[in-house]
């Protein structure tokens, strides 16, 4: 797994949902409820971007159908029957790093 810093947003513990990049991938990086997460920027359902979304009870919201993932596990609600990619988030002195790994760490399981 490689770490990137997300340079433009410190952690302050303020609510946000913002469109990064880690690497060369878009992430959705949600601050919610004290905790930092980071989410595939694309929709599972139809591709909206998330970051445009909202945050309710820890599900991310996609503003176009309404579609809600877990911010922890991804898992979609009930009945949606999918998932939503969810990145490893690390908080240093309030810098936040995004883990991401690639096709062959998840091949070899890390
Ligand atoms: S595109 Fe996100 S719910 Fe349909």
């Amino acid at each position: 797994m490689k770490w990137y810093k997300i340079p433009e947003i410190r952690n302050t513990g303020e609510p946000f949902i913002k469109k990064v990049k880690a690497g060369n991938k878009n992430i959705c990086l949600v601050g919610y409820d004290g905790e930092i997460y980071a989410t595939a920027l694309s929709c599972p359902h139809a591709g909206f971007d998330l970051s445009e979304g909202l945050c309710v009870k820890g599900n991310i919201i996609c503003p176009y159908h309404r579609y809600a993932y877990n911010l922890k596990t991804g898992k979609g609600g009930e009945g949606q029957n999918d998932f939503l990619q969810i990145y490893a988030v690390e908080v240093k002195d309030d810098e936040i790093y995004v883990g991401i790994s690639s096709f062959w760490d998840r091949l070899r399981g890390k």
